[in-house]
């Protein structure tokens, strides 16, 4: 089992999370050494103490100096860090009529400066080793706007970016960089969104189809694939022709 995965230790963060608490798991049923991180809790608890693969290694990732101690000391009792994936993430509502800026002050903060600090916490070391890979949780919604996703999607349209700047610069380093796009997943990060949600799935088939292509290491995991290709369809559009798209697409699917 242990060749399963091209990886021998992964730092996880929102590992105590739906979604990438199952791609800790499945990892650790993988013989990779998880290093499982989100802030203390008993559900980072519970996941640490499941699978002898798992560690638990609390830290907010709103800390960037904790982390980079965090990531120090998972190398020191794991081994370098191979595999980062950086999931740590929130949605908060976004209304027109009552814009709650704190809430999108907190999810811009968590979801585009909490993985950037990740990512500054383990990358130094995948240079120096010329060896690594970084997946970066993104979202379908990051692709195009949406209505009542002001918030999330532009958090999320931040790190497709931040994505794209980082495949270019680490181009030869030996360190790959994937980018995971997922549609709604049935967690409660979305239990306070107020839209219709299509082509929802559950939290282990998304585990399951990330980690079926992240082996081989590809620049973006977007998935469910119509989808994807229809937000990436509407991006490629004039303007006006893709907001079209995108009310007809609402009005069919109610
Ligand atoms: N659910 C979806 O529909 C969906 C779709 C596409 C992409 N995604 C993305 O996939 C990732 C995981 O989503 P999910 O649905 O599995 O979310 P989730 O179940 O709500 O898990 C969120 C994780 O983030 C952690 N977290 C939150 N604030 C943190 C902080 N300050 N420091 C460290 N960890 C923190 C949480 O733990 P604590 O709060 O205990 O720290 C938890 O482990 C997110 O990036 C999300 O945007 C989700």
């Amino acid at each position: 089992m242990a060749d399963k995965y091209p990886w021998k230790v992964a730092w996880i963060t929102g590992a105590s999370g739906a979604i990438c608490g199952d791609v800790a798991r499945r990892l650790a049923d993988g013989g990779v050494k998880v290093a499982a991180t989100a802030r203390p809790s008993e559900a980072l608890d519970r996941i640490g103490s499941e699978h002898e693969n798992i560690t638990a290694y609390p830290a907010d990732v709103l800390d960037a100096d904790a982390l980079k101690d965090c990531a120090a000391k998972i190398a020191g009792e794991l081994g370098a860090i191979d595999l980062l994936i950086a999931g740590a993430g929130m949605y908060e509502p976004f209304d027109i009529d009552d814009v709650d800026v704190a809430g999108f002050a907190k999810t811009m903060d968590l979801n585009v400066s909490g993985v950037m600090n990740t990512v500054a916490s383990a990358l130094p070391a995948m240079l120096a080793r010329r060896s690594g890979h970084i997946a970066l949780m993104g979202s379908l919604f990051g692709y195009t706007g949406w209505p009542g996703n002001g918030g999330y999607g532009a958090s999320k349209a931040a790190i497709i970016n931040l994505a794209e700047s980082l495949a270019l610069e680490l181009r030869k380093t030996g360190v790959d960089i994937t980018l995971v796009s997922p549609g709604f997943v049935d967690t409660q990060l979305n239990a306070s969104y107020e839209g219709k949600k299509h082509f929802v799935m559950s939290p282990e088939r998304c585990a399951k189809r990330i980690l079926k292509r992240l082996p081989g290491r590809p620049y973006e995991i977007a998935f469910p694939v119509q989808v994807a290709l229809f937000l990436k369809l509407v991006r490629a559009m004039p303007n006006g022709v893709g907001r079209a798209m995108i009310r007809a697409f609402i009005k069919a699917m109610g």
